[in-house]
Order: structure tokens, then C-alpha cells, then sequence
């Protein structure tokens, strides 16, 4: 720092003796200059290797720097005015900023070194806001940093096909009235978290979503939608040999094709003949009535003739009526945060051989020990280890001692199908969180589709079979479907 003490600055130099005169000014361009140093060299670094950096690195870097830098700047005139005002009051009359003389180059300088300064400052600053508007809108400071919170929406969106679109992709959408909205409930929900007033599990589903059609049909509009899709499922049984069965359907999904509505989607996103309902448990599970309307002003209504006793799920908001338009989110309400039930993330890892089907009554035994664990994770670890490795010692010790490794295999992934799927601090576990397309495990598709619902002329919302897929397989160990195809076996 030139200071007027230090012997004689570089006559370049001289305006800067006025930021050393105070504690505060002097305070200030210390922050400014230190947090613009840290800034630019960690860009510099993010210029030559692209890493993400640590979340709570991120919170300082991006949010918490920037506003150090802004303070350092206020503090620089703020302390000179404060010592101006002091001295003032003292009756001294001191030389604290040059006098405007265009004459004096002592003032010239200090015009040209404000100039110099506040094109770096602003520079600064720009580089600091887009880059902390694009973090808050990462993926990782929604899904990371409030890291117990989101931690399972994250866990699952991590494991699905959207893991490379940002959260604010979905949540949130372009457009600034959005953008603004959204941050303003994020300043709410970061006072919950900091005061522990959020709700666990976070309510699903979630009031406030944008109308799926403005954030789904970014990527994926209506024209481009698929007409048939082949679909193989693979289920093991719980018996010793894990036989193996298979299940192929064609879903019909359909779409629009030229002027006309094809299929699943075709049927729910015709926008001249709209679908809605009213549902009652706050979780939009139980559905008393649906409308379908006629495109010509017309409605014709279904009602659910015996009512189901409605009681609000756990962790939904109180029962409450719901009267909603179905859009994309009304089936695929899971399309990135899937929480799967112990039998089906089974027969998934064991389909990808993360736990072998060579072990005998591996799928029993790993659903079982996956129900029967409980509390956070470490703890459910160990009893999923403890019941495995019992098990298996007592009953087939030879396995234990030849294949020792595929055991282990084994034991690991079913504690990460509990790591992935359950949350006891959020309170989140197997089924809280249903999934509405299909109808195998959650009531989804047949919440509507049960024949339940009728018009007052007798006419029900079809259960048809045939309208929804082709069924080529059900559960056969063998289907000769695959093999006429060429495929599997
Ligand atoms: C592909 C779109 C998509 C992406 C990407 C996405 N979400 Fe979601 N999210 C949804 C949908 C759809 C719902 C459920 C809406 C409903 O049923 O009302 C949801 C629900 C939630 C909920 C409410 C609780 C629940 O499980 O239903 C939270 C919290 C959440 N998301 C957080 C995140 C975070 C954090 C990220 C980024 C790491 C993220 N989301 C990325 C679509 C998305
Ligand atoms: C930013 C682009 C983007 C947005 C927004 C987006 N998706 Fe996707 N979606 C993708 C990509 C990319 C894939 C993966 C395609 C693949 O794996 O072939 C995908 C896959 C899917 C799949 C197929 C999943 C599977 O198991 O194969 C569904 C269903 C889906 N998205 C639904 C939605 C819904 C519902 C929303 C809105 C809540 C949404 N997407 C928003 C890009 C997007
Ligand atoms: C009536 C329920 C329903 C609605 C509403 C709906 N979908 Fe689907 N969608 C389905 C079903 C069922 C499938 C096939 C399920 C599967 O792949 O397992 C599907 C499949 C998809 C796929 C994957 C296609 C493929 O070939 O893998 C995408 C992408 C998709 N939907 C996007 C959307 C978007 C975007 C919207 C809203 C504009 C939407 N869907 C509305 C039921 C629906
Ligand atoms: C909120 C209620 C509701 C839900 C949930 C719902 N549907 Fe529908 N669906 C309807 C109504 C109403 C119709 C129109 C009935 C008609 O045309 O007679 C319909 C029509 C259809 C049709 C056309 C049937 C035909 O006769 O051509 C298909 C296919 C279909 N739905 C598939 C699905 C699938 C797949 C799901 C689950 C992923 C689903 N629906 C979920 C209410 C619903
Ligand atoms: C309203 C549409 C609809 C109707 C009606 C319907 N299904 Fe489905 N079905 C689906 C959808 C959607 C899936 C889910 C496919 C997926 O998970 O990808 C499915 C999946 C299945 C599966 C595979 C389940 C699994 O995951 O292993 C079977 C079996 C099945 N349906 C049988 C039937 C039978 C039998 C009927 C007639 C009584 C029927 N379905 C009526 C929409 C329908």
C-alpha cells in the first residue's frame, strides 16, 4: 500500500495515499483487493482444468466472495466520508480527496486510477453475477448443498436418465417471472432449513410446479413423440434357483401424428379435448371424479361409484379436494426422482448382475433383509450385512467359503439399493413416494382406469387391455415371442 509514510510512491501512486488515511478505507480495499485476487485466480484455474469444485467451496467462490468484494468496495469511499465527517467535526479541514483542479496532475491520476479501477470492478462483478446465477441454478447447489434435504431427490435424479439436465430445467423453466419466483421460495425454504421447519419428507406432489407442457416440451414436444415402444421386463422368483421370467408388452404410446392423437399420449394431450379431476387425499392417488371435456364447451363427467377410504397418505398435507388438468406430470410424476420398491431394484441389480442370480434365494433374501433394515444408513448396513452373511453361513456354508466374493458383491448392493432408496432423516421409505404410470405396484394408470368411473348413462373409463399395450409375455420363463425375435435366450 503507498502510504505517505513509506518514503516517497511512484508519482503514479500518490492518489492512493488517501485509501491508506483510515482504518476503514484501508480495510475495505484490503477485502476488495484480496477477494478480486482469489476470484481471478480461480478462474484462471477453471480456465485450464474444468473440474467441479466442492459444494461449500462453491458457496464461498460464487455467492460468498462476490459479496466480500461488494463490501470492500462500499467500505473505500464509505471511510473516507466517515473521516471527513469526524475531522469535521473537530474543525479540521482536511485535503481528503484532491480538489477537482483539471489542472493538477494530482487529480488527473486520481481520475485515471478511479477510471482504471472501476472498469477492473466492473469486469469483476459481471464475471461474479452470471457466474453465481448459472451455480445457483446448478445441480449441485440444489441438490448438494442443502445436502440432508434434497439428498434423496438427488440420490435418485443421479441414478435416472435426466442426471445431465439441471434441476432448474424442470423446476423452474425459462423466463424471468419464474426465475424470480422460484428464488424468492428459495429464500423461504433456506430459512426453513436453517430454522428446521421444513417439512419431512418434503411434500410430493409439489403445488407450485410449472405447468409440466412449459418445461418437459423444451426437450421433449409432442410432434416427436414415439408411436409403439417394445418393453422386456424381467422379474426373478423368490424360489432357490431365482428362476427367471419375463414379461413383453408393446405399449401403445403414440403421439400426434400429423392432425391427429395417437395413443396413450394422444388420448391425455389433445389440447382441444383436455382431461381433468378432482382427487381427495392430497396426494392426487384417490380420484372422486374426472372430466373429459368435449371441445366444444362440453364436459362429460365420470364419478368413482364406490368411494375408497380416503385417508391422506403420510407426509401428505392435510386431505384436501384437488381440481387439476392432467399434463405430463399426472403419469410420469417420477421421471428423474424414482424411488424403487425392494423387489424391482432387486431384479434390476440382479438383471445387471450386480447381485448374482447364482446365489441361491438371492432375491428372497436380499428383499427380505432390504424390509427388514431400518434407520440411517450406516445402521441398516450393517443389519443387511449381519442378516446376509448369517444366513448364508448357516445354510450353504460351502457357497460361503467358494464364492466369497459374489456374496460380498451382494451384500454391497443391497446396501446401496437402501442407500438409494431410503432416507430415514427425511423420512423417506419403500413406497412414500408413488409412481403413477403402470399399475403393477401403485394404483397409477387404474386410479382413472378401474371401471369404478362412470357417467351417469353407465359409461366407464376403459380397463381394456389392448387399448393401453399388446401383452406378448406374461411371466414366462421362456417366451418364445423373444426368441422368434432373436432376442435374449
Ligand atoms: C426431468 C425433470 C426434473 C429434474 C431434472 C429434476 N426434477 Fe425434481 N421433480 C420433478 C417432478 C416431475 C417432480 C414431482 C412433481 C409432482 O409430482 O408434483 C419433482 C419433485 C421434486 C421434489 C419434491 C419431492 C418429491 O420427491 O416429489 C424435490 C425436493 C425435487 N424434485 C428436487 C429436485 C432437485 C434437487 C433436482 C436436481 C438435483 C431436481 N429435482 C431435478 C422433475 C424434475
Ligand atoms: C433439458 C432437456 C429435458 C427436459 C427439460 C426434460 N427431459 Fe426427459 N429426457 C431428456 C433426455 C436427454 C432423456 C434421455 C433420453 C435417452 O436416454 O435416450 C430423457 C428421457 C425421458 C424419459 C424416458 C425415460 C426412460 O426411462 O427411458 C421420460 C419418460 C422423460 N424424459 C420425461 C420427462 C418429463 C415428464 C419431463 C418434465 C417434467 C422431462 N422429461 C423434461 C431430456 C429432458
Ligand atoms: C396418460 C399418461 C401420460 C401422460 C399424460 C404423458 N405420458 Fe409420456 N408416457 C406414458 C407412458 C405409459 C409411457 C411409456 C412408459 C414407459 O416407457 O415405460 C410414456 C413414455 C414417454 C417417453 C419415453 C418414450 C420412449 O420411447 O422411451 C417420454 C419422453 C414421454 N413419455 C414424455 C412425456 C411428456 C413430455 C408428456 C407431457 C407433454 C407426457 N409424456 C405425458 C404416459 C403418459
Ligand atoms: C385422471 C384420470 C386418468 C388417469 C390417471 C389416466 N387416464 Fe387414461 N383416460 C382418462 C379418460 C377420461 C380417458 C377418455 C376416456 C374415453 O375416451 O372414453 C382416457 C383415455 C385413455 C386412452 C384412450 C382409450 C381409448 O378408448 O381409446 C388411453 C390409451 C389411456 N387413457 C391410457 C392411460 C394410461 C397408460 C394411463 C397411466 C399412465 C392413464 N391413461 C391414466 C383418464 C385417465
Ligand atoms: C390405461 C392403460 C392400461 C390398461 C387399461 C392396462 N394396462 Fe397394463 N400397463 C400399462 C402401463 C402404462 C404399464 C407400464 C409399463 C412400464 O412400466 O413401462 C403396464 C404394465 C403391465 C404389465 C407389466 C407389469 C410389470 O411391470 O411387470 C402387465 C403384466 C400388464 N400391464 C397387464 C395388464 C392387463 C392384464 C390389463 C387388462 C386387465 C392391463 N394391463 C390394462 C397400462 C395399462
Amino acid at each position: 500500500m503507498a502510504n505517505s509514510e513509506s518514503g516517497k510512491p511512484s508519482p503514479w501512486l500518490t492518489p492512493l495515499h488517501y485509501l491508506g488515511r483510515n482504518w476503514l478505507t484501508l480495510a475495505g480495499t484490503v477485502l476488495t483487493t484480496s477477494s478480486a485476487i482469489t476470484l481471478v485466480v480461480f478462474w484462471a484455474r477453471e480456465m485450464m482444468h474444468n473440474k467441479p469444485v466442492n459444494p461449500y467451496a462453491g458457496m464461498v467462490l460464487f455467492l460468498m466472495l462476490p459479496g466480500v468484494f461488494v463490501v470492500g468496495l462500499l467500505l473505500i469511499p464509505g471511510g473516507l466520508l466517515w473521516d471527513r465527517f469526524q475531522l469535521k467535526k473537530k474543525g479540521i479541514h482536511a485535503d481528503l480527496v484532491p480538489t477537482p483542479d483539471f489542472k493538477s496532475p494530482i487529480f488527473l491520476r486520481a481520475v485515471g486510477l478511479i477510471a482504471v479501477a472501476t472498469f477492473v470492478n466492473v469486469m469483476i462483478l459481471g464475471a461474479a453475477s452470471v457466474q453465481g446465477v448459472e451455480y445457483l441454478d446448478s445441480a449441485q447447489f440444489c441438490g448438494q448443498t442443502c445436502h440432508t434435504v434434497m439428498n434423496p431427490e438427488h440420490t435418485a435424479y443421479k441414478d435416472s436418465p435426466h442426471s445431465r439436465v439441471s434441476c432448474v430445467e424442470c423446476h423452474i423453466g425459462p423466463g424471468a417471472s419464474w426465475f424470480v419466483q422460484s428464488k424468492l421460495s428459495g429464500v423461504r425454504q433456506v430459512f426453513a432449513v436453517a430454522l428446521n421447519t421444513y417439512s419431512r419428507p418434503i411434500p410430493s406432489p409439489v403445488e407450485q410446479l410449472r405447468p409440466a407442457r412449459e418445461t418437459c416440451e423444451q426437450c421433449h414436444w409432442p410432434q416427436k413423440f414415439h408411436g409403439d415402444k417394445f418393453v422386456v421386463k424381467q422379474k426373478y422368483s423368490e424360489d432357490e434357483a431365482n428362476t427367471l421370467l419375463t414379461t413383453v408388452l408393446v405399449l401403445k404410446v403414440g403421439g400426434r401424428s400429423g392432425v391427429d392423437y395417437k395413443g396413450i399420449h394422444g388420448r391425455h394431450l389433445d389440447v382441444a379435448a383436455p382431461i381433468s379431476y378432482v382427487s381427495t387425499d392430497g396426494r392426487r392417488q384417490v380420484i372422486s371424479k374426472v372430466f373429459l371435456s368435449d371441445g366444444k364447451g362440453g364436459k362429460i363427467e365420470y364419478d368413482a361409484q364406490t368411494k375408497p377410504d380416503a385417508k391422506p397418505a403420510e407426509g401428505a398435507k392435510k386431505e384436501k379436494e384437488e381440481l387439476r388438468t392432467m399434463d405430463c406430470v399426472d403419469c410420469h410424476n417420477r421421471p428423474t426422482h424414482k424411488f424403487w420398491l425392494p423387489e424391482r431394484a432387486v431384479d434390476r441389480a440382479m438383471t445387471e448382475g450386480l447381485i448374482s442370480p447364482k446365489i441361491p434365494f438371492a432375491k428372497k433374501k436380499a428383499v427380505e433383509a432390504l424390509k427388514a433394515a431400518k434407520g440411517p444408513q450406516a445402521q441398516a448396513a450393517a443389519q443387511i450385512a449381519t442378516s446376509l452373511n448369517d444366513y448364508y453361513r448357516k445354510t450353504y456354508p460351502d457357497l460361503v467359503q467358494k464364492e466369497k466374493p459374489l456374496l460380498d458383491a451382494a451384500v454391497k448392493e443391497t446396501q446401496a439399493i437402501y442407500a438409494r432408496n431410503i432416507d430415514d432423516h427425511m423420512r423417506i421409505t419403500w413406497g412414500t413416494h408413488p409412481e403413477n404410470i403402470g399399475h403393477e405396484d401403485f394404483p397409477g394408470c387404474f386410479r382413472c382406469h378401474d371401471d369404478n368411473h362412470k357417467t351417469s348413462a353407465g359409461k366407464v373409463i376403459t380397463q381394456d387391455c389392448d387399448k393401453c399395450h399388446t401383452i406378448l409375455a406374461t411371466e414366462e420363463a421362456n417366451p418364445k415371442i423373444l426368441k422368434d425375435l432373436g432376442i435374449g435366450g
